[in-house]
C-alpha cells in the first residue's frame, strides 16, 4: 500500500475573498488570510485549497478567468500570494490552489479576440456553431439561469459553446494549442510553488455528437497527457480531480498505474446521502452508495465533504430522494437552487449540535480526505436571500466587532450575517475559543482525535452489522489490527450497540471504557479503540 501526504490530509476550502480584509476595501486578500493561518493550523488540518484568485469579473465568483497568470487585483498580487504560500508552508500547510480547466471569462483576452476575428488563431480556442443545435443531448447545469448551452455571439456571428453561464465560453479541446496553454498555466503556479491543484469541471472538456459530453475518453486521454506533464516536470505534485459524477464514472479519473490521471477525486455521492441517513433515522443510503464505490488504485483517495461553496448538490440522487431531500432540508423555495440547496451545515442540522456532531464525526471517519468549508467550523449561517450561491459565502465571522473583524471598510463585498441565530454578535471565532463545547472548540477535538488514529486517516473499511437500521457501525484497521470500531445512532430515539469485547470510546471526555449493552443517546457517536 503506497501512502502519500495527501491520503491522510484533512483539507480546508478557503475563499480568500470571505477570509479577512487587510487593506479595508471590503474584500478579503491574500495578506489577510496570511493573518489567519494560524487559525487555519489550529483546527489540525494539513492542506489549504484555496478557490480561484485569478483575475477575473467574478461573475461565477472566479470560475470565470480572464488571465490564468496572475492573481485578481481585489486579492492583492504575484508578491502577496508568494507571502501567502512561504508562510502557509512555514505552518507545515500545503496549498493547492483552483484551476479552471473547462472554459474561462468571456472577457479573457483569447475570447475577445475569438470573437472579433474569424481568422484568429484564438478563434479556434473555443466551440462554435452557426446553428446552436449541436451536442442537444448535452444537461443543462445552470438550469435556474441558462437555457441552452449555446449562446449567439453578435460580434462573433456564431453560436459559442458554454456548459456553465453564458459568460464562460467553454475551451476546444480539440485543439492541442489549448493543452498548451493550460499547461503553461500550471508550469506557472507550480514554478511558484503550489502543491497541486484542485481541477475543476473536468468531465466536460470535450464534446462529441451523439453523447451526452461528459467523460468521454477523449477527455481522459487528455487528463493522462496533464498528469504525464506534470509527473516528468513537477513530480509529487497533487491533482484532484472536481467530477459530479456517479462513483463508476469517476473510477476512470484515477486513471490506472501505468497511465494515471487524479490521485483524488472527489466523491460526490457520499455527501447528499449523509444528510439523508440523518433526517431517516436510517444508514441504507449510505450502505448502498458505499457498497457501489468501486476499490480504487493503491496511493488514490477519495476526497470527501459535507458543504462547500456551491448549492449542496443533488445530481447524483433519484428523482424521488431529489424531491425528498428538498423537502426534508429545503421547505423554503428560496433555499433551492439548480438542483440542490443553497443552505450551509449549521442551518440544514437545524443548529443542533448533536447532529452537526454526528455528522462531522461520521465524514471524519468515512474513508477519504475530508475537507471543511470555511465558516463551517464555526457553525455560521447563511443568507437565502442573496442571489446564486452567495448566501454560503458571506464574511467570516471573527469576532464581534464591526464587520464581524473580517473588515474594516464602509462596505463589504458582501453583508456580515447579523440575524438574530447566525449573526456575528451569535457566532464568531473570538467568542468560541473559550467555550470547549464550542463548534469551533468541537471541530479541532475531531479533528485531532483522527489525525491521532491511523486507522482513521488511512485504514481499511470493513462494515460492523448491527441489526439495527438506525444503528451505522463499522470498522477502520490498518493491516489486520484492530482499529478503531465507529457506532453512531442516526436516530432521535435512543438505540443500543453490543460491544463484544471492552473498548474506549475516545469521542467521550474523558475517554470512557465500555463493555457489553451500550446504551446509545439520540444521535450518539462513539469511535471505540481497543
Ligand atoms: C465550481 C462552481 C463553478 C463551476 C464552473 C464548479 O465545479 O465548483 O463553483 O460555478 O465549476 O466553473
Amino acid at each position: 500500500m503506497t501512502t502519500n501526504w495527501y491520503n491522510n490530509a484533512v483539507f480546508y476550502e478557503l475563499y480568500i475573498r470571505a477570509y479577512k480584509d487587510s487593506n479595508g476595501d471590503g474584500n478579503g486578500d491574500f495578506r489577510g488570510a496570511i493573518e489567519k493561518l494560524d487559525h487555519i493550523k489550529s483546527l489540525g488540518v494539513d492542506c489549504i485549497w484555496v478557490m480561484p484568485h485569478y483575475p477575473s469579473p467574478l461573475l461565477d465568483d472566479g470560475y470565470d478567468v480572464s488571465d490564468y497568470l496572475g492573481v485578481h487585483p481585489d486579492y492583492g498580487d504575484l508578491d502577496d500570494f508568494r507571502a501567502f504560500l512561504d508562510a502557509a508552508h512555514a505552518r507545515g500547510l500545503k496549498v493547492v490552489t483552483d484551476i479552471v480547466m473547462n472554459h474561462t471569462s468571456d472577457q479573457h483576452p483569447w475570447f475577445q479576440a475569438a470573437r472579433q476575428d474569424k481568422n484568429s488563431p484564438y478563434r479556434d480556442y473555443y466551440v462554435w456553431s452557426d446553428t446552436g443545435t449541436e451536442y442537444a443531448d448535452t444537461r443543462i447545469i445552470f438550469l435556474d439561469t441558462e437555457p441552452s448551452n449555446w449562446t449567439y455571439d453578435d460580434v462573433a456571428g456564431q453560436y459559442f459553446w458554454h456548459r456553465f453561464y453564458s459568460c464562460q465560453p467553454d475551451l476546444n479541446y480539440d485543439n492541442p494549442q489549448v493543452h498548451e496553454e493550460m499547461f503553461n498555466a500550471i508550469r506557472f503556479w507550480l514554478d511558484l510553488g503550489v502543491d497541486g491543484f484542485r481541477v475543476d469541471a473536468i468531465p466536460y472538456l470535450y464534446e462529441r455528437e451523439g453523447t451526452n459530453c461528459e467523460n468521454l475518453p477523449e477527455t481522459h486521454d487528455f487528463l493522462k497527457k496533464m498528469r504525464r506533464m506534470v509527473d516528468d516536470e513537477y513530480p509529487g505534485t497533487l491533482l484532484i480531480a472536481e467530477a459530479n459524477q456517479w462513483p463508476e464514472d469517476l473510477l476512470p479519473y484515477f486513471g490506472t498505474p501505468e497511465e494515471p490521471e487524479f490521485q483524488v477525486c472527489f466523491h460526490f455521492p457520499i455527501m447528499p446521502r449523509l444528510y439523508m441517513v440523518l433526517k431517516k433515522g436510517d444508514k441504507t443510503p449510505i450502505v448502498d452508495i458505499l457498497n457501489r464505490t468501486p476499490a480504487i488504485p493503491p496511493g488514490a483517495q477519495w476526497m470527501t465533504f459535507l458543504r462547500n461553496h456551491d448549492e449542496l448538490t443533488l445530481e447524483m440522487v433519484t428523482p424521488e430522494e431529489r424531491k425528498w431531500m428538498r423537502q426534508q432540508y429545503a421547505p423554503n423555495p428560496r433555499m433551492r437552487l439548480n438542483l440542490g440547496i443553497r443552505r450551509r451545515l449549521a442551518p440544514l442540522l437545524d443548529n443542533d449540535k448533536r447532529k452537526w456532531f454526528l455528522l462531522n464525526a461520521l465524514f471524519l471517519s468515512l474513508p477519504g480526505a475530508p475537507i471543511i468549508y470555511y465558516g463551517d467550523e464555526i457553525g455560521m449561517g447563511d443568507n437565502i436571500w442573496f442571489p446564486d450561491r452567495h448566501g454560503c459565502r458571506t464574511p467570516m465571522q471573527w469576532d464581534n466587532d464591526r464587520h464581524a473583524g473580517f473588515s474594516t471598510a464602509k462596505e463589504t463585498y458582501l453583508p456580515v450575517l447579523c440575524d438574530e441565530t447566525y449573526g456575528y454578535q451569535q457566532v464568531n471565532a473570538a467568542a468560541q475559543e473559550a467555550d470547549p463545547a464550542s463548534y469551533l472548540n468541537l471541530t479541532r477535538f475531531l479533528i485531532g482525535t483522527r489525525q491521532s488514529l491511523a486507522a482513521l486517516r488511512s485504514g481499511q473499511f470493513v462494515w460492523v452489522e448491527t441489526g439495527n437500521d438506525a444503528v451505522l457501525a463499522f470498522r477502520r484497521h490498518v493491516d489486520g489490527t484492530d482499529g478503531v470500531l465507529c457506532v453512531f445512532n442516526l436516530s432521535d430515539q435512543p438505540q443500543t450497540f453490543i460491544l463484544r469485547r471492552p473498548r474506549v470510546d475516545v469521542l467521550s471526555r474523558p475517554e470512557v471504557k465500555m463493555r457489553g449493552k451500550v446504551g446509545l443517546r439520540p444521535y450518539a457517536c462513539h469511535w471505540f479503540r481497543n
